[in-house]
């Protein structure tokens, strides 16, 4: 455990996923206070407890939080003030989506598109706001948004060919949306010395398509490989501490090359 993050209160949002667990742990091994806001809560306990033992940091909480639902954003924030008070950082790290996403472009109806876009996209805008206005009052905070290189840059399709993967539009749009959305709040909360930043990973290797695997991999600068989760959470590390309290506005593409 080392104190980089020592005493750092750190809301993230999806915090039991496959990214967002990495990012607990790390930052609760790093020192901090780890809130998970997350609607996972069969899975809570057992995956909390999972992380005290790795990080060897017991400062890890589970509140039940729906980042689609302003009613459930606004209980878990007066919960969550009634027992740590302030605030240094959020991650909106979540991924809501409906039941028909992940969908091919001629199979995405209008109703879908705008339901993925008000969860996720919506989600992060709601979030970040409810978040922003206890910072304002302190006059800090940092908030780190997950964007994706889908964000910036346009599919390659025959990655996923002979799959039943796609990379869906609602994506594409939600995460450039998430791209401007931290340049706007960089620039509309800097004065309050709040900072705000993005992260686009590549795609992170899980238990996908062997062929989609491959043929991704083979795109790669950096190993021919599809990224790990430890591979994202060091520029979590760096831009939630003191080290890049200049920084603003960015967005940190860590993608192995891929984009290039
Ligand atoms: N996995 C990748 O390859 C990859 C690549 C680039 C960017 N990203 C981004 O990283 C972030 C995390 O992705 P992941 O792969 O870990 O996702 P994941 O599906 O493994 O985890 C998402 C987490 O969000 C939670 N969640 C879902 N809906 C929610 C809601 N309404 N309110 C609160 N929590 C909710 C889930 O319970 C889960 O714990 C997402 O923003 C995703 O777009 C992922």
């Amino acid at each position: 455990m080392s104190n980089y993050l020592l005493d750092k209160k750190i809301i993230i949002s999806g915090g039991l996923g496959l990214i967002g667990t990495k990012f607990v742990e790390v930052c609760a091994s790093c020192g901090a206070y780890v809130t998970i806001a997350d609607i996972n809560i069969d899975m809570s306990n057992s995956i909390v407890d999972n992380l005290k033992e790795k990080s060897g940091n017991h400062n890890i909480f589970f509140q039940y939080c729906d980042i689609t639902d302003p009613d459930t954003i606004n209980e878990f924030l007066s919960t969550y003030t009634k027992k740590h008070h302030t605030v240094d950082a959020l991650v909106n790290n979540a991924y809501p989506r409906n039941r028909n996403y992940g969908r091919k472009f001629e199979d995405v109806t209008y109703e879908d598109f705008c339901q993925n876009l008000s969860m996720h996209l919506g989600g992060y805008f709601y979030m970040s706001k409810a978040v922003a206005l206890m910072m304002m009052k302190q006059r800090c905070g940092n908030i780190v948004n997950m964007a994706s290189i889908y964000g910036f840059s346009a599919p390659r399709f025959d990655i996923y060919r002979g799959t039943n993967m796609t990379m869906p539009i609602e994506y594409a749009a939600i995460k450039g949306g998430i791209i401007s959305l931290t340049k706007y709040l960089a620039s509309y909360l800097g004065e309050y010395n709040i900072r705000v930043n993005a992260i686009s990973p590549g795609g992170v290797e899980t238990n996908q398509n062997e062929s989609f695997i491959k043929k991704y991999s083979s795109r790669v600068l950096l190993g021919n490989r599809m990224a790990q989760t430890e591979d994202i959470s060091g520029a979590l590390i760096f831009l939630l501490g003191d080290h890049s309290k200049y920084i603003t506005g960015h967005n940190i593409i860590i993608d192995g090359g891929w984009s290039l």
